[in-house]
């Protein structure tokens, strides 16, 4: 794609000039975007970046290591993994509330990323991997001006906290620019075109109390209903797919005994921006393929339901 090894070598040049001999520090997400920022950065200046992965242990199954391992042994960039779980669902305990939720874990993202960063030595910028509809949709929504749907998670606030500038090499890109320049700088093809995934991660995909038993169960469904719409051809159909467990339990039957159990919801959309989205029309026999096995396969669920609902009325995420 000539446009994008131009706009790979511009960025570069630009990430240079801006950053001088100065040190910076990214926080990874273990999404694309801050993964693109991050191997865009590493070209631009090398040892002069550092990257701090913070594990929240609210990734979906096998995300974790799938990032530390991209960056480590494919790329060779150093990584700082903070092990951080025990924190964030500690302090999620009790809390049902979206926002407060969201800034929980957004403010515990930056306490500890903060430590982490003074252990190494602190920084002159912080990298972020801000696209254009991140500027937008985080100024207001469609619904009017300075209305806010939710707090978005990311590493607001820190900057001025740690006396920081910021670098936000995407910021005039949208995600499947994102994508095309991933493809540019070698990302795996698996890596580049995967599915979206929240800051705040399963904990908004977990209504009402989060615990380590509930987050077990959602990965569980998840990763059958990823396994069905991968085996069935249609992940790269889909903008996003995902499970999410309802605070709700519901009688059910199985074998002769009488089940009470959670509820999960399917959530599916397309999408080109996620500003606007289309629920998306699975075949029914799809989806009756992976309720029977979320239901045999995954204790603790006993019905499943599909999210017929688009953007607007409804956000892709349920909190
Ligand atoms: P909603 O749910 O607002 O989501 O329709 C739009 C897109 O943004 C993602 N999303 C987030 N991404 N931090 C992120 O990095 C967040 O706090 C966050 N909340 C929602 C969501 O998955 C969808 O792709």
């Amino acid at each position: 794609d000539w446009s994008m090894k131009a706009f790979r070598e511009e960025a570069v040049e630009r990430i240079r000039a801006q950053v001088g001999t100065g040190r910076v520090i990214c926080g990874l997400s273990g999404g694309v975007d801050s993964a693109v920022a991050a191997v865009l950065l590493h070209e631009a200046i090398g040892s002069q970046l550092t990257c701090v992965f913070v594990d929240h242990g609210l990734m979906r199954a096998g995300e974790a290591e799938e990032v530390v391992s991209l960056f480590r042994h494919a790329y060779n960039i150093p990584l700082v993994h903070v092990r951080a779980e025990e924190t964030f669902l500690g302090a999620l305990a009790g809390v049902t509330d979206p926002e407060v939720k969201r800034k929980t874990i957004g403010k515990l993202f930056i306490d500890v990323f903060e430590e982490e960063a003074r252990k190494v030595g602190g920084a002159d910028f912080l990298a972020q991997g801000t696209l254009y509809p991140d500027v937008i949709e985080s100024v207001s929504f469609t619904g009017g001006p300075s209305v806010t749907i939710k707090s978005h998670h990311n590493v607001g606030g820190l900057p001025e906290r740690m006396n920081m500038r910021l670098v936000e090499p995407l910021r005039e890109l949208f995600k499947d620019e994102v994508r095309a320049l991933g493809r540019e700088l070698g990302l795996p093809e698996a890596f580049v075109g995967r599915h979206p995934f929240p800051g705040p991660g399963l904990a908004i995909r977990c209504p009402g109390e989060i615990t380590p038993e509930k987050l077990d169960i959602l990965r569980k469904a998840d990763a059958i209903y990823l396994e069905e719409i991968r085996r069935a051809g249609l992940y790269d159909d889909i903008w996003q797919a995902f499970a999410v467990l309802l605070p709700v339990r519901t009688v059910g039957v199985m074998g002769d005994g009488r089940t009470y159990e959670h509820v999960c919801a399917l959530r599916a959309v397309t999408s080109v921006d996620g500003m606007t989205a289309d629920f998306y029309p699975f075949d029914m026999k799809f989806l009756a393929r992976v309720a029977t096995r979320i239901i045999n396969e995954v204790k603790g669920i006993n019905r499943v339901t599909y999210d017929v609902t688009s953007k607007p009325p409804g956000t892709i995420e349920w909190e």
